[in-house]
């Protein structure tokens, strides 16, 4: 069989869904945890659904199967049929109970799916399809379940027993063992199924709820984590209150518990009451985690959380809906970050994600729809489209509805559909009703994948202005979105628009081509300079033929700050391409005088980091090496990106290096460390900076960078050093990098940060350094953090030294890639996406890629993960 029938015949198609032919309404679970044989007993209330003679087909993988009990009578082996992924029942009475015992090896789970063991504690991943590895079921989230669960296991060793819903009774079971025993009243499909047993200590919380209801909180973490709990649980609460007043939604259980583990493919995950994490979106203190850590461990506490409604309460009928709760879950938590912070920062950062990975991903060969039609492996679908476009897909919907028509659209959908698995058609359906719009042209953003793109031209009538839109998409059905609009006069003043007040308008883009006149009261002679897409109303790429003037000019006076970033990063790419394209075949002789314009908006937005630090840290970031790599669709020039945007950042360090000392200074953070808006501002502005002054030849601003580094009372000061010294590697680095590693080396979490920055060092021989880190002490193949740390950083973020012309960084992916296929499938695929680039690459990088690719895709043992992902690429 050919590798496309082996993996097209398992292809999954929306099209096809049908209801279950049999529903489970309860599910009894007794676990007898052992790491190597655990034994799980299963009583199920089964009911046919509808009339029909078909077999009752259950979901099962890597179970050791011990008994069947049909109607307590013991069901003889002629009268069911098993396979390796299937169990099947030929006929069954109209409905019964059926107990079914499995013994399943904990130990031995290296996929991080099922029940698996971490630091010798006991958990669980279900979702998307991991119950199917803890005993037989009809694994599929439309099939809604009341659980009770009984934990068995020594007490000694596993003296904290928890799964989903409310604690019933803790009690000794006799032989140095004992029994804890938990009741979800929520009837939920089994992806939100978890269990945890361990060696844990907990920070313990109370809060109130807006109906005045006590629940108790506690994180739990191995003992020597205790003190590192307190920030995530400070989110936690802020995320239950936001939830209250912002949509209404109040949390629903007694207790709610949240469990950090090391040994995590994921970020986190949503269990009913029972939430499991990556320990990295827990654990945090000044001296162990960044400003950064702090903001992701706010926002995934928040999104888990929120899912608890947008999820739990109301979920998906099947995985193709799988946006109807990521999609509205990361909107939620983006909101609540931007109320908990800086609103523009927060909206540039997630619009810069947006573009970095999205749009790449919807320009590769992997794109598929918010709403994907089929799928072979659903765990690859767990992507920035189906998550951050989603996002945005339904941040829209709240524009084009406005806050409190959109809001009763959720109120409507979780209150009809509490207690459903239900369909994204639902969701926009309450949408409609709720404001009476129609929104069946809008439902396109669900159905096609790419990313539309907006040509935008421009024309002056005596006292009007008038713009044209035309939609750039594949097929002839133009998408429907709102777009923020603004005009500027070449001074920086905003003009009213219509001879009224008004300054921004929402236009509502629907048709192929459109065009919209304002009157305006501006004289012929006086340029007038659109702001387009304020705020990123619609993920859409624009194209308007702006040039630096206006770009400098918007990105001072524009009043969106969104859109004053924005014009920066354009002013960034107008110079970098430009320079990068007449660099191709190799430096210029002499240096390209630093443009006027750049130069000076540059500086000016320095001057503002008085108001607002973190803005501006923002606006004098430049665009990634990946992101002005994903602006070719052909040959990209790796080295010519590489050394145009570091020759770019030497010249603005040269005309502006006292401003940016001046920058540096005044921004010093109070004596100690706090996570609040301000002084993270401050830290962000300062790596910044410091990180420019660096690439200047002179000893006084390494020495800057030794003496943050030394003075540092917090990781984010000290890691900030590291990563500005790291431009220009030196022997204070290297030195720096050693006592980094003396501190920290056995903190593998922390240790994390040094692998990522030795990974993406372009000094010297990268790879070569990257496989002796594989035998560092810290190092471990089977985790998932280290892995994305040394191994993904160096993939994603050395482009220079991964795309070496010989093709060494694609060999020896391809063989890491193939050695983790054989444990843990996800994790390999999810580092195959690197591969997706092959064919924008020049024809001798494109063939030592392509070998790569063929290689891992034609293994007969390749994972339905992989060769998905390995398959596509090739196309
Ligand atoms: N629902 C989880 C979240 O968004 C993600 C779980 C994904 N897990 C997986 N194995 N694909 O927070
Ligand atoms: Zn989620």
């Amino acid at each position: 069989m050919s590798t496309n029938e082996r993996t097209s015949a398992r292809e999954i198609r929306l099209a096809d869904y049908q209801a279950p032919d049999y529903l489970i309404d309860t599910i009894d679970l007794t676990f007898n945890l052992d790491p190597i044989a655990t034994r799980v007993s299963a009583t199920m209330h089964v009911r046919r659904n509808g009339s029909h003679s078909r077999p009752l087909i259950l979901n099962g993988e890597s179970l050791k199967l011990i008994s069947i009990d049909y109607d307590g009578e013991k069901l003889s082996e002629h009268k069911f049929a098993l396979t390796d992924r299937l169990l099947t029942l030929p006929d069954v009475r109209e409905d019964f109970v059926l107990t079914i015992v499995t013994e399943i090896n904990p130990a031995a789970n290296t996929a991080l799916e099922g029940l698996y063991q971490s630091a010798g504690n006991f958990c669980t991943q279900c979702e998307p399809e991991g119950f199917r590895r803890i005993t037989y079921f009809v694994d599929r989230p439309d099939i809604l379940a009341r659980y009770s669960v009984a934990i068995i296991a020594d007490e000694l060793d596993y003296p904290v027993l928890l799964a989903n819903g409310n604690p019933v009774s803790l009690e000794s079971a006799g032989e140095g063992r004992q029994i804890a025993r938990w009741v979800d009243p929520h009837p939920k499909p089994s992806y939100l199924f978890a269990l945890v047993a361990g060696k844990l200590t907990a920070l313990k919380d109370t809060f109130i709820t807006q109906s005045g209801r006590k629940i108790d909180l506690a994180i739990y973490v191995e003992p020597h984590n205790a003190d590192r709990c307190a920030h995530a649980m400070d989110s936690l609460k802020k995320s239950m209150r936001w939830d209250e007043e912002t949509y209404g939604r109040e949390y629903d259980l007694d207790v709610f518990n949240i469990v950090a583990v090391d040994d995590f493919n994921m970020g986190a995950m949503e269990n009913k009451g029972l939430n499991i994490f990556n320990s990295r979106y827990i654990l945090a203190k000044p001296d162990t985690a960044t400003d950064a850590d702090y903001a992701g461990i706010e926002s995934v506490v928040a999104h888990e959380y929120f899912h608890n409604w947008s999820g739990n309460r109301v979920t998906c009928r099947d995985w193709f809906q799988l946006s109807l709760k990521e999609g509205f879950t990361v909107f939620r938590d983006q909101e609540f970050s931007a109320d908990m912070g800086s609103r523009a920062v927060n909206r540039i950062q997630d619009v810069n994600m947006l573009r970095q990975i999205q749009f790449a991903e919807d320009a590769g060969p992997q794109a598929h729809p918010v709403q994907p039609k089929s799928y072979r492996e659903i765990n690859n679908f767990y992507t920035s489209t189906v998550y951050n476009k989603g996002a945005e897909v339904v941040r829209m919907q709240r524009n084009l509805l406005g806050w409190e028509t959109f809001r009763r659209g959720t109120d409507l959908y979780f209150d009809r559909f509490d207690g459903q698995a239900v369909t994204i058609e639902d969701f926009l359906q309450c949408m409609s009703e709720a404001s009476g719009k129609d929104l069946s042209q809008f439902r396109r953003w669900y159905d096609v994948a790419g990313t539309p793109k907006l040509r935008v031209s421009d024309a002056r009538l005596p006292g009007q202005y008038i713009l044209k839109i035309q939609q750039e998409i594949s097929g002839s059905e133009p998408y429907m979105m709102p777009l923020d609009v603004a005009l500027f006069t070449a001074e920086g003043d905003p003009i009213a628009l219509d001879g009224t007040g008004v300054l921004v308008q929402t236009l509502t883009v629907c048709e192929m081509h459109q065009s919209w006149s304002f009157s305006v009261d501006v004289p012929p002679n006086i340029r007038i300079i659109p702001s387009l897409n304020r705020g990123f109303t619609a993920p859409v790429e624009i194209h308007y033929p702006y040039d630096q003037e206006a770009l400098a000019i918007l990105s001072h006076a524009d009043s969106d700050p969104f859109n004053r970033w924005d014009a920066m990063q354009k002013l960034w790419l107008l110079t970098l391409l430009e320079r990068i394209k007449s660099g191709q075949n190799g430096p210029s002789e002499s240096e390209p005088p630093l443009p006027e314009g750049l130069s000076h908006a540059f500086g000016q937005i320095l001057l503002e980091s008085d108001q607002d630090p973190m803005f501006v840290a923002e606006c004098i970031s430049l665009p990634s090496e990946k992101y002005l790599a994903d602006q070719f669709d052909e040959n990209i020039p790796f080295e010519a990106i590489h050394r145009e945007r570091n020759l770019l950042r030497r010249q603005l360090a040269e005309v502006w290096e006292s401003t940016l000392l001046l920058v540096y200074e005044k921004n010093q953070p109070a004596d100690h460390y706090r996570y609040e808006p301000r002084a993270v501002g401050q830290r962000q502005v300062r790596r910044l900076v410091l990180s420019y002054l660096t690439t200047l030849d002179r000893p006084a601003w390494l020495q800057l960078a030794v003496t943050q580094f030394d003075r540092a009372d917090n990781m984010t000061e000290s890691f900030n050093a590291l990563f500005a010294l790291s431009v220009r590697p030196t022997d204070v680095f290297e030195r720096l990098m050693a006592r980094f590693e003396e501190r920290w080396r056995h903190d593998p979490l922390i240790m994390d940060k040094w692998f990522a920055l030795q990974a993406q060092r372009t000094d010297g021989d990268a790879l070569e350094r990257v496989r002796q880190l594989m035998g560092h002490p810290a190092f471990s193949l089977k985790n998932p953090n280290r892995v994305h740390a040394l191994i993904g950083s160096y993939a994603r973020g050395n482009l220079m030294d991964f795309h070496a012309p010989d093709g060494h960084g694609y060999q020896w992916l391809a063989d890491r890639i193939i050695e983790i296929d054989g444990f843990n499938p996800q994790l390999a695929a999810r580092l195959a996406t690197a591969f997706n680039i092959w064919k924008r690459l020049d024809p001798a990088r494109a063939i030592l890629m392509k070998e790569a690719l063929v290689r891992m895709n034609e293994r007969p043992a390749c994972s339905p993960d992989l060769s998905e992902i390995t398959g596509k690429s090739l196309g």
